[in-house]
């Protein structure tokens, strides 16, 4: 018997964007399964269909339980959909509180499960070349998943391992021999990456702009000047295992198989679950933020619908609800230009096609905030606000709010806001364009602080602190 709608799915919101397109969450009318997909553009680089042959073919040999599940795949025309886990923690850097970072217990755990996820990576001899906060996504129980193949490449194949030469990553990220020698070896880069996102979670801050000798801070910590930021926030345990891991020689580096025997990677967690408080943020050296900021809290629960339960092997995945093969084999999207329209104006709020409530579409993120006023007085402060503060302010036609700036080391920094109505109430939501993600948290906690008491006290959900 034909099941009505089976295949329809609306994209309900934009997760995340780049230069390859973007990323859209899908939900299915009947179902409520929820995938992400990532919609790439092959007419935008030249040498586009190849890396998204590549991705796509590293993303069907993955199955671990730390990284994004990949569902299929599907062209039409020269638009790629890649359907993919959806993750409705959100990204890893919305947990890291700029210049504090988050409780010391926590880190670990995402850190152990980071490190999982490359253990795994790096035994199919894969290497994921950009490890960084705003690539690790977080699901509904807060374990993490690491995202986006796009720059990831095959470094073992039959037990031969193969030295790189392409300079790729994001530099407060990239190891010091990528950026000396003519070839690397992959595996202790990664490893790297994830030791200055260890440090990003302890501190809330990263420790350089790149890791050369004409960057002081880099040659700082080189000469163990550790009682500068950001190591001085940082407790003497994990602070010796980002020792062995940001050490310069990639052969004195620590493997991943050694981290795991690290005393206090090692240690056990607390009785009654890691999260269970008593740990001060970011370890035992540092109390509340040097800034004075505030802790930033979650305003709203995540996405509730189902996630589809993958397969044993996700690749091409084949064996769950008849929605996802659906979606893979020929999708029928509702609304496909449409998805930023639940926005501001009322009006459109009650579109035919927007079944789920607007709560339900809301990806987990802390940078957001409801307001005490109607959505014309938000929108008209919050645009006196950023217009004080000197940065740029586009309105969109859907009334998605684009507003850009630059950060302190003087990068563009991008993101998009909209405002959502919710329960009679008015909700600000921010997301990151382009830019730094703890610059953007930065910028995003001035705003809310000029706006005052604009900004509503109610919260739906605090993190523990
Ligand atoms: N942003 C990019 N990819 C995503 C995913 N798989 N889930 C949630 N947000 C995302």
């Amino acid at each position: 018997m034909a099941v009505p709608f089976v295949a329809d799915w609306d994209l309900v919101q934009t997760l995340g964007e780049g230069a390859y397109g973007e990323v859209q969450l899908a939900v299915n009318r009947r179902t409520e399964e929820a995938v992400a997909v990532k919609i790439v553009d092959m007419k935008r680089a030249a040498d586009c269909p190849e890396n998204i042959k590549k991705e796509i073919c590293i993303n069907k040999m993955l199955n671990h339980e730390n990284v994004v599940r990949f569902y299929g795949h599907r062209r039409e025309g020269a638009t790629q959909y890649l359907f993919l886990e959806y993750c409705s923690g959100g990204e890893l850097f919305d947990r890291i509180e700029p210049d504090v970072g988050m409780p010391e217990a926590e880190a670990r755990r995402f850190f152990q499960q980071l490190i999982a996820g490359v253990v795994y990576l790096h035994s199919i001899g894969i290497t994921h070349r950009d490890i960084k906060p705003e690539n690790l996504l977080l699901d509904e129980r807060d374990n993490l998943k690491i995202s986006d193949f796009g720059l990831a490449t095959v470094f073992k194949h039959n037990g031969r391992e193969r030295r790189l030469n392409k300079m790729c990553g994001t530099l407060p990220y990239v190891a010091p021999e990528l950026l000396r020698r003519a070839d690397f070896r992959a595996e202790p880069v990664d490893v790297w990456a994830c030791g200055i996102v260890l440090t990003a979670m302890l501190a809330g801050e990263l420790p350089w702009d790149q890791p050369s000798d004409n960057c002081q801070e880099y040659s700082d910590w080189k000469e163990k000047k550790t009682y500068l930021s950001p190591w001085k926030k940082i407790d003497s345990a994990p602070l010796a295992l980002l020792h062995k891991i940001l050490a310069e020689s990639p052969a004195a580096r620590i493997t991943v198989a050694d981290i795991g025997k690290d005393r206090w990677y090692s240690r056990p967690a607390k009785r009654g679950g890691e999260r269970a408080g008593g740990d001060s943020p970011g370890g035992g050296k540092r109390g509340r933020s040097e800034t004075g900021s505030e802790t930033l809290s979650e305003e709203k629960a995540s996405y509730s619908t189902s996630q589809p339960e993958p397969g044993t092997g996700a690749a091409l995945w084949d064996g769950g609800p008849a929605a996802i093969d659906k979606l893979v084999q020929g999708i029928s999207f509702s609304q496909p230009a449409c998805a930023e329209h639940m926005l501001v104006n009322s009006q459109l709020l009650g579109t035919p096609g927007s079944s789920q409530s607007p709560w339900q579409r809301l990806v987990k993120r802390m940078t957001r905030f409801f307001t005490k006023l109607d959505a014309d007085c938000s929108y008209r402060t919050l645009r006196e606000v950023c217009e004080k503060m000197g940065y740029g302010w586009k309105k969109s036609c859907t009334n998605q709010v684009t507003v850009s700036t630059t950060d302190r080391r003087n990068n563009k920094l991008i993101f998009k806001v909209n405002l959502v109505e919710m329960e009679s109430k008015i909700l600000v939501d921010f997301r990151l364009s382009k830019g730094d993600g703890l610059e953007f948290k930065r910028h995003f906690l001035k705003i809310k602080a000029k706006l005052g008491d604009v900004v509503s006290a109610h919260k739906v959900w605090v993190p523990p602190s």
